[in-house]
C-alpha cells in the first residue's frame, strides 16, 4: 500500500511495451489470402480512364486489366472481382450486353483466366446494373418498377454466359428474392457443378456506392431501396441469410464494410460458410481524400480499417487496396 491507495496488481501495458511484444500478442492479421481485388474493365479504350473520386483506381483496358492480375497474384491476393463497363452505346432496357457471350465481362474473364488461369481465383459481378440503360439491377416492368422474376431469368442467363467464359465464382449482387437459387440451377443444368456463388447476403442501399457509379458510367436515377437493405435494419440480414444459404449460397458477403461491422459480425457467428466483406468505393474515397489533405494518416488508416473488418470475422475482404496491402505485408510492414 502507498499513501495513494493500491498500485494495480494486472497490468495490460506489459503486453504493449515494445513492437515485437505487440506483434507477438496481436489478435488479428491480415494475410494476402484475405484480400480480393475488386476491377473495373472498359470496352473500346485504349489507355485506362482514371476514376476522379476513387484516386489509384482505374477502369482498365483488357490489356492493363491482365497485367493488373498478374501484379496482384505476385502479390499474394486471392481473388481478383471483375466488373464490366460496357461502351454506352451497347447498354440498352434489357442489359444484353451482360448475356452476350462477347460483352465485355466475358472477354475479361477469357482474357484473365489465360493469364493467370488457375492461380488466382477469378470472380465476377453477376447484376445488370452494369449494363442497362436506365441503371437499375434488374428489368423493369410496364410501370418501371424492378421486376424481380424477369430479372432473374437474365440472371439464369449471365451465370451461364460468366461460367462459360471460365469464371470460378459469380458474385451475385442484384439483392432479387430468390437469385441464388435460380444462379444455382442455372450453372448446374449447363455443366458448371463446380462454378460457386458468392452470395450478396447483406447489401445495404448505401451513400458509400457513389464513386462506384462513376467508376461503371451508372446513368442510374433515383435510388435502389426497394431491393437493397435499409440501413436501419440488422435482423433482416439474418433472414436474407437463411434464404442465401438455403438456395446454395457458397459463400456470403455483408457489404458496405465499415458502417456494417454488426451486420458482419453476426452473420459471421451464425454460419459455417466462408464470409466475406467488401469494403466499398466510398470507404476507399474517404480515406484517400482525408488522407489527400493531409488529415491523417493513410497508411495507418488503411490497415486499421481492414483489421476492424477481419476482427468483426470477416475471412475475406474485397478492396481497393489488396495488391497494395498484400505487397506491404510480404514487405513485413
Ligand atoms: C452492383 C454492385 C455495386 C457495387 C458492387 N456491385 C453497386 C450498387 O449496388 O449500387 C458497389 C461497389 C462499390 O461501391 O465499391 N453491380
Amino acid at each position: 500500500m502507498t499513501a495513494y491507495g493500491s498500485f494495480p496488481g494486472a497490468r495490460p501495458r506489459r503486453l504493449r511495451v515494445t513492437p515485437a511484444m505487440r506483434r507477438m500478442v496481436a489478435e488479428t492479421r491480415l494475410h494476402p489470402a484475405d484480400l480480393i481485388l475488386p476491377a473495373f474493365v472498359r470496352e473500346g479504350i485504349s489507355e485506362p480512364v482514371p476514376i476522379s473520386a476513387m484516386p489509384g483506381v482505374v477502369q482498365h483496358t483488357r490489356d492493363t486489366l491482365r497485367k493488373a492480375a498478374v501484379v496482384a497474384r505476385e502479390a499474394g491476393v486471392a481473388g481478383i472481382m471483375l466488373f464490366g463497363v460496357p461502351e454506352d452505346a451497347k447498354k440498352d432496357a434489357a442489359g444484353t450486353a451482360g448475356t452476350d457471350p462477347d460483352g465485355i465481362l466475358q472477354v475479361a474473364i477469357r482474357d484473365v483466366k489465360a493469364e493467370v488461369g488457375d492461380e488466382l481465383v477469378i470472380m465476377s459481378d453477376l447484376c445488370l446494373d452494369e449494363y442497362t440503360d436506365h441503371g437499375h439491377c434488374g428489368v423493369l416492368d410496364a410501370e418501371g418498377r424492378v421486376d424481380n422474376d424477369a430479372t432473374l431469368e437474365r440472371y439464369a442467363e449471365m451465370a451461364q454466359v460468366q461460367a462459360d467464359a471460365g469464371v470460378h465464382v459469380v458474385g451475385a449482387s442484384g439483392m432479387m428474392d430468390g437469385q441464388v437459387g435460380v444462379i444455382r440451377d442455372a450453372l448446374d443444368q449447363t455443366g458448371h457443378e463446380d462454378v460457386s456463388i458468392l452470395a450478396y447476403t447483406a447489401k445495404y442501399s448505401s451513400a458509400f456506392y457513389g464513386p462506384f457509379r462513376e467508376a461503371v458510367g451508372s446513368s442510374l436515377k433515383g435510388d435502389r431501396k426497394t431491393y437493397q437493405q435499409d440501413p436501419a435494419n440488422l435482423r433482416e440480414s439474418m433472414r436474407e441469410l437463411a434464404l442465401d444459404l438455403e438456395e446454395g449460397a457458397d459463400m456470403v458477403m455483408v457489404k458496405p464494410a465499415g458502417p456494417y461491422l454488426d451486420v458482419l459480425a453476426k452473420v459471421a457467428e451464425s454460419v459455417d460458410v466462408p464470409v466475406a466483406a467488401y469494403q466499398i468505393s466510398g470507404e476507399y474515397a474517404m480515406v484517400e481524400a482525408a488522407a489527400e489533405k493531409g488529415w491523417i494518416d493513410r497508411d495507418r488508416a488503411i490497415a486499421e480499417t481492414l483489421l476492424g473488418i477481419k476482427r468483426a470475422g470477416a475471412d475475406m475482404i474485397l478492396t481497393y487496396w489488396a495488391t497494395e496491402v498484400a505487397r506491404g505485408i510480404g514487405a513485413g510492414r
